[in-house]
């Protein structure tokens, strides 16, 4: 049973993969600072797999930690590397908080890989590294384009490390996914986004306007060049994108890469707009949202979807699960989650 290193297991995407992970076999440890997570989670975790993962609750700031971690797990088979600051918003704030959070730890984590005989690595990129992109569907030969905020930039500047890194050591291997627009929870509801404060993102503020948190979803433009006006994203499920996760690694484990560096787009291939989005929640959910339109919010870009077909083709891996089966998950979560806290 090889043992695996999930940085941020605990977080939104992480804990899903992590189930994942232990579903195929593997003997997961993982590392979260709980910064934005919740301890809880572990044992929703364990809730669903039956087995409960070992938890170090280690901030990668900390490079002596870090140090000790690996010196502690030296048989460590593979890293996916959630671990990271993720508010837009926030890193134009606060850039130095994100290329500390995001950079010095990726960094420390790498350092620490390269020690060991041969290594494997996944990392969390973003497709806000192609910016808007001049063609769609979006394959990974696109351009990447100047960041649009800290927190992209640290995307962009991690996958550069990552590919520097390969570059001078031929036994580490790395994959970079570059993930559209996550939403969604497990379908046991056990587990999912938990956004601390009001939230950035449209699905966690669709799902708290319907349970009655907030009072209304703001749509931020409807006058884009789009077939209703609203800005266009390929939402991908965190269920689908946490087996992308378990693919790309055994296909590093199994040495099935082509070079040890690669990068791939995941999300469905299909964009849907934010009203597409609002109509299925209120189909799955029977519920009506209080929405109303307003001004665009400044930096989004106008649409953005993934061509998957290196996805598909050399990973293996493809969506399966809608639009419809992300909203309805992610609502039954909600529900879930305010039943437990009230
Ligand atoms: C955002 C980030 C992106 C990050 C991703 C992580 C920005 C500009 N981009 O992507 O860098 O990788 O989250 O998940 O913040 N919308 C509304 N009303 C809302 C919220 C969103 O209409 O209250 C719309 C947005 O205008 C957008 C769509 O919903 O068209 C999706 O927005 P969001 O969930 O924030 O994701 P992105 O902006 O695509």
């Amino acid at each position: 049973m090889a043992k695996i290193l999930v940085t941020g297991g605990l977080g939104f995407i992480g804990s899903h993969t992590v189930v994942e992970l232990q579903d195929e076999g593997f003997e997961v440890v993982i590392i979260d600072d709980l910064s934005n997570s919740s301890i809880d989670t572990l044992e929703r975790i364990t809730s669903i797999t039956g087995v409960q993962p070992v938890f170090e609750q280690i901030d990668l700031k900390e490079k002596n930690k870090v140090i000790d971690f690996f010196n502690r797990h030296n048989d460590v088979k593979g890293v996916i590397h959630f671990a990271a600051s993720k508010a837009v918003g926030e890193s134009v704030e606060q850039p130095l908080k994100y290329y500390e959070n995001n950079i010095n730890t990726l960094v420390y984590v790498l350092q620490e890989l390269q020690k060991l005989e041969t290594s494997n690595f996944i990392f969390s990129s973003s497709c806000t590294v192609y910016g808007q992109a001049d063609e769609l569907p979006i394959t990974e030969n696109a351009p990447v384009k100047m960041a649009e905020s800290p927190y992209g930039n640290t995307k962009q500047i991690g996958e550069e490390i990552i590919q520097d890194s390969c570059r001078v050591n031929e036994n580490f291997n790395a994959i970079a996914l570059r993930y559209f627009n996550p939403i969604g929870a497990h379908e046991t509801a056990n587990i999912g986004e938990l956004p601390i404060g009001v939230p950035q993102n449209l699905v966690p503020f669709i799902t708290q306007t319907a349970i009655g948190i907030r009072e209304q979803l703001s749509v931020f433009g409807d006058d884009y060049p789009t077939s209703d006006g609203t800005c266009i994203r390929d939402y991908i499920h965190v269920v689908d994108l946490a087996k992308a996760h378990v693919v790309a690694l055994q296909r590093l484990i199994g040495r099935n890469n082509k070079e040890n560096y690669e990068t791939f787009n995941i999300g469905t291939g299909k964009g849907s707009t934010v009203l597409e989005v609002i109509k299925s929640f209120e189909k799955v959910s029977g519920e009506k949202l209080n929405y109303k339109i307003a001004e665009r919010r400044a930096g989004d870009i106008i649409a953005a979807y993934a061509d998957t077909s290196k996805a598909n083709n050399e990973l293996g891996w493809k969506a399966e699960l809608t639009l419809d089966d992300a909203m309805a998950s992610a609502w039954k979560w909600e529900q879930n989650i305010r039943k437990v806290s009230s």
